[in-house]
């Protein structure tokens, strides 16, 4: 069998080195790829949002699954085209797709069919936000609607900051003229729940937790996300049900409801409050680098497990009993400014890791005759380090004795990652 693999990230690596393990799978393409998908697969030199151009290579290299990682390829309307077309791909609809493109859509979603998430009102008038402001006080959470490179979210402590940022999103236009969804705080334990969805079909992924903040001690800018582990021992297996049936499920059938059921991973971005499990946000695709701790730990063949689910049947979905821990290593100054090219050696000095590369180039030259074309660093996250532990405290352990083997000069990643679940 042919697999595609559309993106170019740790979580895409993650997908194909897992792909690549099942005995059906002969060849594996990925578009745009990186370094390290280079390694296992054939890369193609088509951008994420060509739907034409992927649609174009499927057909011409008879592609038996494409997968797709990305949300900007799906916003772009990739599963539309595919199917259109008659190809299998797992990925959901454009319109599937706006329980993450867009927060106005997942939030009336969530309150028509009663699914449990922060209280919210939206706004396009800045004079209004800021009465339902005043009336609600901080700490109240504000997200502007639409493309903010990762700036659309502020959690505003105090009133001043949260009037600054809606002068930021309604008054000064700062990312554009999207609206804005003010919304209750929530406090609590979050956590990522992937399901592989078809219609009214939801088989569960183990858990995981993502690290937002760029430092040690959760301080710092908000990132992509710079470590994650799984499982999750503070939440349990009653939690896991209520989400599910509460949360995942009832979210599934909501799409069939709405007319754009969902086909692929519903992420749902979820909080432990006091009270009850809700929702943060959805994705519509796999986390990163939340993937990059689950796959390692699954035991089952994941070719196997896109095909059953795309066809209606029933996965086998397997786990190891093992935990998982994995660290970013990210340019120094991610999320903000940083530099590229700088060179990664020694990576063949690790051992008994996963390394799933995000941001990596190999160098357009031969530097020194007999020596191995050398690997730069080409991205703000540019790896991702996986260990399996018996519990997480030896994941963790392993993975950071194996980074330090890493020389590159401008690298820097977090000490403590798992720290709400591993006690020191
Ligand atoms: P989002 O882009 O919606 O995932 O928000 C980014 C981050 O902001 C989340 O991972 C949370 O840490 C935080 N956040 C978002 N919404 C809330 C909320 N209602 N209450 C508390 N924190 C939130
Ligand atoms: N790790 C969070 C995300 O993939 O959006």
């Amino acid at each position: 069998m042919k697999v595609f693999v559309i993106g170019s990230g740790g979580r895409e690596h993650a997908i194909c080195e897992c792909l690549k393990k099942s005995p059906k799978v002969d060849k594996i393409f990925a578009a745009p790829a990186n370094a390290g998908i280079a390694q296992i697969a054939e890369c193609v030199n088509i951008g994420e949002t060509d739907t034409e151009k992927l649609l174009d290579f499927a057909l011409n290299n008879q592609i038996d699954l494409t997968v797709v990682g990305p949300e900007i390829s799906l916003a772009a309307g990739v599963a539309d085209v595919f199917q259109a077309n008659g190809l299998k791909i797992f990925a959901p609809t454009k319109r599937a797709a706006q329980i993450e493109s867009s927060k106005e859509f997942a939030k009336n979603l969530m309150k028509k069919y009663e699914i449990p998430t922060a209280e919210y009102q939206v706004f396009g008038d800045y004079n209004a936000a800021i009465q339902y402001v005043t009336e609600k006080g901080a700490p109240i959470v504000l997200k502007y609607d639409g493309l903010a490179a990762g700036k659309g979210v502020v959690v505003a402590q105090t009133f001043d900051e949260a009037k600054s940022a809606l002068e930021d999103m309604l008054l000064h236009r700062k990312f554009g003229d999207g609206k804005v969804v003010v919304e209750e705080f929530l406090d609590g334990q979050e956590f990522s729940f992937m399901c592989l969805v078809n219609g009214e079909n939801v088989f569960p992924l183990e858990l995981a937790q993502d690290h937002k903040r760029a430092f040690d001690g959760d301080k710092g800018a908000n990132t992509g996300g710079m470590g994650a582990y799984s499982p999750l021992p503070f939440i349990s297996e009653n939690d896991k049900d209520f989400a599910l049936k509460n949360i995942m499920q009832k979210t599934a059938n909501a799409l069939i409801s709405e007319g754009c059921s969902f086909c692929g991973v519903l992420y749902g971005g979820l909080i432990k409050t006091r009270n009850e499990i809700k929702v943060i946000e959805f994705n519509a695709r796999f986390g990163d680098p939340e993937t990059e701790v689950v796959l390692p730990r699954l035991k089952s063949d994941l070719f196997d497990i896109f095909n059953d689910v795309i066809d209606g049947k029933m996965p086998d979905i397997q786990w190891n009993n093992q935990c998982s821990l994995g660290v970013v290593l990210a340019s120094k100054g991610y999320p903000e400014h940083y530099e590229k090219g700088f060179e990664i050696k020694n990576l063949d000095k690790l051992q008994d890791v996963e390394i799933y590369q995000m941001g990596t180039k190999q160098a357009g030259h031969v530097v020194e005759a007999g020596r191995a074309i050398p690997l730069l660093t080409n991205g703000g996250r540019v790896l991702f380090i996986t260990a399996l532990g018996d519990n997480l405290k030896q994941a963790r352990e392993k993975v950071l004795t194996e980074i330090a083997k890493i020389d590159c000069e401008n690298l820097f990643w977090r000490k403590d990652i798992g720290h709400q679940a591993i006690n020191n």
